[in-house]
């Protein structure tokens, strides 16, 4: 089959990985598959930030947690209740996009670059899984201060995360696509 259509039909989001890092070319190509996914008018409305230290991931997890577990509803207290809550999914690194707060498509934007990534990554033979999650991290006081120290620019938004690595898992069998779905119109 046709490579590209492969890796979009065959990429999944992996939740379990290997602590091996992923090699600085591999995700520079990743990231190039971001950088040229399509943007409304072409404004490019975006800003990725590379984060390889755990450390930094753990935290965002930690903020995230407390304050779902204070403020969220109830299945997402019920999953911050488990001891290994970790919205990157123990993979060694992520990309987090964040986009211009200001612009209409802004959000749009990222999620296009976030798919084009995952697919990149899945034919690069690395696993990935793409995040939402940890957005309630950054409306706490301490969030704010990490949006600084993780070198995010002044009115962009933390919008999605792209976790990356090698995986240590089987994939689940896939959802059936819902039926009814298409129409056409001749
Ligand atoms: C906008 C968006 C947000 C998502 N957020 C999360 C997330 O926070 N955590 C997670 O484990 N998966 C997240 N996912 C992955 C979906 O759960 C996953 O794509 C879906 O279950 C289908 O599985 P597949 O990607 O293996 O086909 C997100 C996917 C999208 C498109």
């Amino acid at each position: 089959m046709n490579e590209t259509i492969n890796s979009i039909l065959n990429r999944r989001s992996n939740r379990s990985y290997l602590p091996a890092p992923v090699e600085q070319e591999k995700f520079d190509l990743i990231l190039q598959c971001g950088v040229f996914s399509p943007t409304a008018k072409g404004v490019q409305p975006w800003h990725f930030t590379v984060v390889k230290n755990r450390k930094l991931l753990d935290k965002i997890s930690a903020i995230n947690k407390k304050e779902v577990f204070e403020n969220g509803n109830t299945a997402a207290r019920m999953s911050a209740m488990t001891e290994e809550y970790d919205n990157f999914r123990g993979a060694p690194m992520a990309i987090i996009l964040s986009g211009m707060t200001d612009e209409k498509y802004g959000e749009a934007d990222c999620a296009n670059a976030c798919t084009n990534m995952s697919v990149a990554a899945h034919s690069l033979g690395l696993g990935s899984c793409y995040i939402a999650s940890f957005r309630p991290a950054f409306s706490t006081v301490e969030g704010k201060e990490l949006i600084k120290a993780l070198g995010i620019p002044d009115g962009y938004t933390p919008y999605f995360a792209l976790a990356l690595g090698y995986i240590n898992e089987s994939p689940q069998e896939r959802t059936a696509r819902r039926e009814g779905i298409i129409n056409y119109i001749d």
